[in-house]
């Protein structure tokens, strides 16, 4: 990597500031004063700034509940965005691990880990998530079965895998989908003449939202909740 693009991916320095911070001799490179911020360091190069280490911050992980108005995704130009929650420096590394729509809300993970990201969207994963399901019809109990044998959905070539429909009463249900379709939930009712009316994710994988966060707070992943991310999906159980 570049020196200037390390430095700066590693503080909170721009790559213009750490241009100058090299023209002021105060960046070193394996105990040699550093003259060129566009020189490649090797992975295992000693950076000093001014006398301090400076090292590449760990990977970070969040766990958001999402309110609804809030758009998943790092740039939006109408409406506020789940990263613009997280008060954490290098919010321009950070992705969204699964969105929501706009006014669904709960559960959304975020990181800078791409890799981990991956191993929870990929389609290949089949990472399990559970939603609380508001509808405007009565729910029937026949919907169970419909489910688990995989719902039609327009414009699909294939039915949707197995999902499990737990209805709670007559308008409230808990579901759990193992895809990440588009508006996935929302067709899968639509396709049985019902409407969404509220949608709330409760869990990823074996990553169960927090019950002490508020709508808009977030707080880190434990080191627990970073390994089991999607567990019990294919990928991680191959
Ligand atoms: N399914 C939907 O319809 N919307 C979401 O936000 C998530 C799943």
């Amino acid at each position: 990597m570049r020196l200037d693009k390390y430095i700066s991916n590693a503080s909170d320095y721009s790559r213009s500031e750490v241009k100058k911070l090299v023209k002021q001799a105060l960046v070193e490179v394996d105990g040699i004063v550093a003259t060129n911020p566009g020189a490649i360091i090797a992975p295992s190069a000693k950076v000093y700034l001014n006398g301090d280490h400076v090292t590449m911050p760990g990977p970070r992980y969040f766990m958001l509940n999402k309110p609804a108005g809030v758009v998943s995704a790092t740039k939006n130009s109408e409406h506020p965005t789940a990263i613009d929650l997280i008060n954490t420096p290098r919010t321009e590394l950070l992705q969204i691990a699964g969105r929501l729509d706009i006014d669904a809300t709960g559960l959304l993970l975020i990181t800078d880990d791409g890799q981990w990201n991956h191993s929870i969207t990929s389609p290949r994963s089949d990472c399990r998530k559970t939603y609380q399901v508001t509808v405007a019809e009565p729910l029937n109990s026949h919907l169970v079965e419909k489910f688990l044998e995989g719902i039609w959905l327009e414009g699909e070539k294939r039915r949707c895998l197995p999902a499990v429909l737990e209805i709670e009463d007559d308008h409230h249900a808990q579901l759990t989908i193992s895809e990440g379709k588009y508006h996935q939930v929302k067709r899968m009712f639509s396709a049985q003449g019902n409407l969404v009316t509220e949608l709330h994710r409760i869990q990823i994988g074996n990553i169960c939202l927090d019950p002490a966060l508020a709508p808009g707070d977030y707080r880190a992943l434990t080191p627990l909740e970073i390994t089991l991310n999607g567990a019990g999906g294919k990928e991680q159980n191959a």
